[in-house]
């Protein structure tokens, strides 16, 4: 029997509940868009031009997932700003979200000092933390995440937030139907890949069973191409282990040329390669042709699928997939996958100085 099929393990190794926030999942995607069409945003939101996102990590994926979804519909552009400061476009016609989950993050923090002097529209997206406390005393919105876990885990309520403010301002085409196949496709993903589904019949399982002892590579493209980075960083987070992330048809002109040397780093990794039946057809040929030349240099690789109709369904179905996957590596590897320790030393280290 495989050790991820032993319950005992997952008490030991993971005694602060990541499992239980992937099985909440669905229910949290669901109870952020109701929060989200709760918060009522002035009539003026609706009529900018471009919307610029302030995050970091698990608060800034979020941004990354909704900017993708605005491409996707053709409607206005986004900006995902992942820095101190302030980009240099933002005007009277911008959506400024500041999005962290414990408010207290220091390059959202920095650029929220710095927006102060614009007449940008703004909104902040938190738990609490001084990112709370300042905007209330702006008097600018804030949508309050009412969900405890680390930040990476409140992804539902990061993203699902800014995807019911995009609706309800009309700034992405309307998603109430997407949605719901959405919630279809996650209760399906979390009846195969679930902690209780055995091994030889668990898609996550077997995954993270074939990355173990490797370094992760996640090709992704399109609408895939943030679900890859999410992947990505959910092993280095959750599974405490070295993964990258590339984008399709980019790395077809680099990247492959790479596959050779060191010949230890190709034989010890594994690519995924995350393919979606809505990418541009001469895109689903280079996964193939691309897989084709992994095989030559004998790396290891693995093409999985997305599943659903909407580009929404399929988007979320793949990054709660990931997720289980990075869980189940992080069980593998013996890890707790909840503290972040690395991070948590250099937000103090910074705080002193
Ligand atoms: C921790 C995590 C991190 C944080 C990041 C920003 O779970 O995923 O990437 O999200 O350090 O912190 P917040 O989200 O509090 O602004």
């Amino acid at each position: 029997m495989s050790v991820l099929d032993s319950p005992p393990l997952y008490k030991q190794l993971d005694p602060s509940g990541m499992l239980g926030h992937l099985h909440r999942f669905p229910e949290e995607c669901r109870r952020a868009w109701d929060n989200s069409m709760r918060l009522g945003l002035p009539s003026e939101y609706a009529s900018v031009n471009k919307v610029v996102i302030s995050g970091m990590g698990g608060s800034a994926i979020g941004g990354e997932f909704i900017r993708r979804l605005a491409v996707l519909d053709n409607s206005v552009p986004v900006a995902v700003h992942r820095d101190y400061g302030l980009p240099p476009f933002v005007d009277r016609d911008t959506l400024l979200i500041f999005s962290s989950y414990s408010g207290n993050t220091e390059e959202t923090i920095s650029c929220f000092t710095e927006s102060l002097s614009t007449p940008a529209r703004k909104l902040a997206i938190t738990t609490g933390g001084k990112l709370k406390e300042l905007a209330q005393q702006e008097g600018f919105p804030v949508l309050a995440i009412d969900y405890a876990s680390p930040p990476r885990a409140a992804f539902p309520h990061s993203f699902v937030s800014l995807l019911g403010i995009f609706n309800a301002l009309g700034l992405i085409r309307d998603k109430t139907a997407d949605s719901q196949e959405t919630l279809q496709v996650l209760g399906s993903i979390a009846g195969q890949a679930g902690q209780g589904v055995p091994l030889a019949s668990n898609p996550a399982k077997q995954l993270a069973t074939q990355l173990h002892g490797r370094v992760t590579v996640v090709y992704g493209a399109g609408l895939l191409t943030e679900v890859a980075q999410r992947w990505k960083t959910q092993i280095n987070e959750n599974s405490k282990a070295w993964a990258f992330h590339e984008a399709l048809p980019e790395l077809n002109h680099n990247a492959v040329v790479g596959y050779q040397f060191p010949p230890e780093v190709g034989a010890g990794a594994v690519v995924v390669l995350l393919h979606s039946p809505l990418l541009h057809q001469r895109v689903s040929l280079r996964y193939h042709l691309t897989q084709e030349l992994l095989a030559r240099q004998a790396v290891k690789h693995r093409m999985v699928e997305a599943t659903g109709r909407s580009a929404l369904a399929q988007m979320l179905g793949m990054v709660l997939l990931g997720d289980y996957v990075s869980l189940y590596l992080a069980m593998l590897n013996g890890v707790d996958p909840t503290g972040v320790p690395q991070i948590d030393y250099l937000k103090s280290r910074l705080s002193q100085s």
